[in-house]
Formats: C-alpha cells, structure tokens, sequence
C-alpha cells in the first residue's frame, strides 16, 4: 500500500479545460479531485500554489539501451526513464527491434529484460523488419498477451532494419486484422543510400552531408507512399518524427480526404535548425546528427503550424544518447556517425517555453500534444494524460515562473551533449509524482530502478480500425 499524497493549490490543467482543485493520489491512483480535499492522517503534502498541475508527460518515442549503427545508446532504462522523470514525462513508449530474420518475441523478451530496471512507466511498439508467416504469428501473440498495439517499419537504413514494401503492405494488413496500428520513420532508403554514395564520392566526408544525404523530397515522399499504403489496406497510421513541410502536407492532405493519418513531431526539430550541422567543430555537428535531420527555419514553422491546425498530434524526442567517442565512429565518415540526439528531459520545458510562452499553444492544447493525445492514439487513456479519479497517479506541478539555463552539465541524463544547451528556459517542472510517489522534487531525484510499471496497451475496437474504407467488388450483375 503506497503512502497517499496530496498535490494543494494548484490549477490542474487537463487536456479540456482548467479548473482549482487539490488532488488527492492512494495506491498509484488519483482518488479525488475537489477545491479544499481533506487528505488522510499522515498524506504527503506536495504544495503546487501558483503551480498548474498537468498530467505526467508521455514520450512516444524513445531508444533507450538501444543497439544500433554499431554503437548502444548511453542511457539505459534507469537513466533514460529518471531524466524524463525530471523534466515531467512519467511514461515513455520505446522501441523493440529485431533483427531482419529475429523472432519478434525473443526481440521483444530481450527488450523487456533490459527495460525491468526503468523508474518510469514504459511500453514497447515492437519493429516489423522483415517479413514470413512467424512474424505475422508473433505479432499476433504480441497483441493478445503483451498488450503491443502498434508496429513500427522503418522505411529507411537499407542493409540493417529498413522494411521494404511487401513488408509494409503485408504487415500494415496484418495490424488492421489484429486492431493494432503501424506506425513508420518516413524516409525513402533508397534515395538516402544513393545520396550518401554520391556525397562521399565527391568528397564529403563530414557531418555537413548528412542533411544533404536526407532532403524533405526523401521523407515527403515515403510519407506519401505510407500513407498510401495504410490508404489502400484500410488501416489507420500514425508517422514518427514529422520534420518538414513535405511530409506535413501529405498528413494534412490524407486527413482532408477523411484518412486517419497521426503526426508526432519531435521538440528538437520545432526549435532547433539545420545551421547546426555547418559547425566546425566535428563534435557539435556530429553531435545532432539525427534522421530526420534539422531543418530550415521555413519548415520548423510548418510544423507549428501542423500542430496548431491539428495535423500534428504528439510531441517526443526519439530520445537516443550517443557520446562523443561513439559519435567519432564517423569521424571520416559522416555514414557511420551513429544517427540520434537526447531530449527526453527537455521536452516539455522546450514546448512550454517555445509554445505556450509565445502563444502559439494554449495550456489545454500543451497537454494534449504532450500526454493526453499519445495516450489516447495508442490507446491508455483515460488511464494515462487525465487528471480524474480512477487515472494512474502521474501528475507534474509546474512553475510558469521558474526558469533556467540548459545545460548538459546540469542534466540527469547520461549523455555527454545537449541539443538544447544554453537555451533559456522559463517554465519548469518542480514535483513530479508517478504511480502516487513524490519521484522529483525541485531538483531532487527520487526515482527508484525497477519501480516503473510495463503498460499494456490492448487492441482497438474495430469500429476505430475500419475507419478507412476499402473498397468493396461491385455487386455480380443477374442475367
Ligand atoms: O536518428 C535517429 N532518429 N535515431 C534513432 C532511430 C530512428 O530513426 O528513430
Ligand atoms: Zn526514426
Ligand atoms: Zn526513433
Ligand atoms: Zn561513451
């Protein structure tokens, strides 16, 4: 039986509306919510006065402890969940991938083994990067007993995980069957491939080709190409770091036609652009080598603008820590400079500073592209991103007044950079509650290894799933 704790005098703001209240939390669970809430002899007492209180932040898409591009992301499930605990995300949803030719459930139980000591609440969408009848099966069991209720393809990173497009067709028919949702990192791996040959060929071996390696036409168009692949096989699809006008178009486009298309856009990408890859400095470069890469000013203002208009649904980080030493694998060979940036920490302060300070999102709005959206798309809400009795206590009290510098001398997480250091900051998480425990406050982590829960996400309904139409045979004509 946990100890109760009660959150008083803050404004909770949910993903609806705002409204006074106390907030009163036993056993991992939100009990009551009321203007002046009697708490029970010996409740904690987290004072939120002049404090909103929101619901603990869900990261979408994290790589923690993930092996990749020869190298294995610095921040385990420990660290990575704790860093998000200290900037207010209590629930991540990270990444199973196996191998091309791997059973999706050895993947999946090699994922799980190394997620048992994370100190926040986690979840998996597992990777489909290959395809036969076992893996169409394994996702099938995946579904029914492990509550996995979306599939990732990457359509880039040919020669190690990239799905082509049998693989997606069969696999995104296979999730409409099961009522789960596939989800892709949109970017045409061919034509990156082809461009990365072309550039070092002629001599450009540095971290500045890598976003001349992956222009927008490459992601507008596997964007185009998933969408229409969802399109055609009637199945919903939500596309992961969203980071340019191209790709934009093409969501806000399927949706126009009434296509259930969802955007993530990651916090780096809205406020970070492409000028940080023309440093000379091979270590600041490297240092934001991601995929998608930055972009230009123009379109980091489209992605506001998705995400004011609704095309845009959730916000992120692919939170994926390489250091220094692993980055200088690409020293003189931008190619191989493992691909991923942190953020898991900074997020939320990144979008209330640059959204909600600058009035181009309200607090309601900032909940919802923060938490209660990615809870609702894969389908943990009201459980997760609401404030309500009978909700996972995951609550952060949030100070619109405090501020800070960013730095990565002053982060939890284990990575040696910070994408956005020396940022000014104003508006800051100062408690964060998970499950009913005071897990950070003011500076102070608390977060215990082991003690975040593995959340089950159960298939939709069909009536969800069906939404696209597939077209149907004409009628046989009587002689
Ligand atoms: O560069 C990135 N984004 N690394 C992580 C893997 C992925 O593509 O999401
Ligand atoms: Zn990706
Ligand atoms: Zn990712
Ligand atoms: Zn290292």
């Amino acid at each position: 039986m946990n100890q109760a704790l009660i959150v008083r005098g803050g404004t909770v703001v949910n993903a609806d509306r705002e409204f006074r209240a106390d907030v009163l939390c036993v056993d991992g669970r939100i009990q009551a919510l009321g203007e002046t809430l009697e708490a029970p002899a010996g409740a904690q007492e987290v004072d939120a006065l002049g404090c909103y209180v929101m619901p603990g932040g869900i990261d979408p898409h994290t790589h923690m402890q993930m092996p990749f591009m020869g190298a294995v992301t610095v921040d385990d499930f420990y660290s990575g969940t704790a860093a998000g605990l200290a900037g207010g995300t209590t629930t991540i949803i990270d990444f199973v991938i196996p191998n091309p030719g791997q059973s999706l459930l050895d993947a999946y139980g090699d994922w799980r083994g190394w997620a048992s000591k994370a100190a926040g609440d986690y979840s998996f969408h597992v990777a489909v990067t290959w395809w036969d009848q076992s893996v169409s099966d394994e996702m099938g069991v995946l579904v029914r007993e492990h509550g996995v209720n979306s599939f990732k393809h990457f359509m880039a990173y040919k020669n190690a995980i990239m799905a082509d497009d049998e693989t997606m067709v069969r696999s995104f028919r296979r999730a409409l069957e099961l009522g789960a949702i596939p989800t892709v990192h949109a970017e045409n791996g061919e034509l990156v491939y082809m461009l990365q040959q072309q550039l070092l060929a002629a001599g450009n071996t540095g971290p500045a080709a890598h976003p001349l390696s992956r222009p927008p036409v490459v992601e507008g168009e596997a964007a185009n190409r998933a969408i229409a692949i969802a399109e055609a096989t009637g199945v919903p699809i939500y596309i992961v770091h969203v980071s340019c006008a191209e790709s934009l178009e093409a969501i806000a486009r399927a949706r126009g036609r009434g296509q259930r298309v969802f955007g993530e856009v990651l916090a780096g990408h809205l406020v970070i652009d492409d000028s940080v890859y023309q440093n000379e400095s091979f270590e600041y470069s490297a240092g934001h080598v991601m995929s998608p890469p930055f972009r230009s000013r123009q379109h980091q203002q489209a992605l506001w603008q998705g995400l004011r208009a609704g095309h845009l649904h959730t916000t992120a980080t692919d939170h994926c820590t390489f250091c220094a030493a692993q980055k200088a694998n690409g020293k003189s060979d931008f190619t191989k400079i493992p691909n991923g940036c942190g953020g898991v920490e900074e997020r939320m302060t990144v979008l209330w500073n640059d959204g909600v300070n600058t009035g181009r999102l309200t607090r309601s709005e900032f909940v919802q592209v923060t938490s209660a959206n990615a809870a609702q798309i894969f389908n943990i809400y009201p459980r997760k991103g609401l404030i309500a009795a009978g909700s996972d206590a995951d609550l952060v009290v949030w100070d619109p007044a405090a501020t800070k510098t960013i730095s990565r001398t002053a982060q939890f997480s284990k990575g040696d950079f910070n994408i956005f250091e020396g940022m000014q900051a104003r508006g800051l998480p100062v408690h964060t509650v998970r499950a009913g425990a005071l897990v950070y406050s003011k500076g102070e982590l608390r977060a215990e290894p082991g003690s975040g829960n593995y959340i089950k996400r159960p298939a939709f309904a069909p009536r969800l799933q069906a939404i696209n139409r597939i077209a149907q045979p004409a009628q046989a004509q009587s002689a």
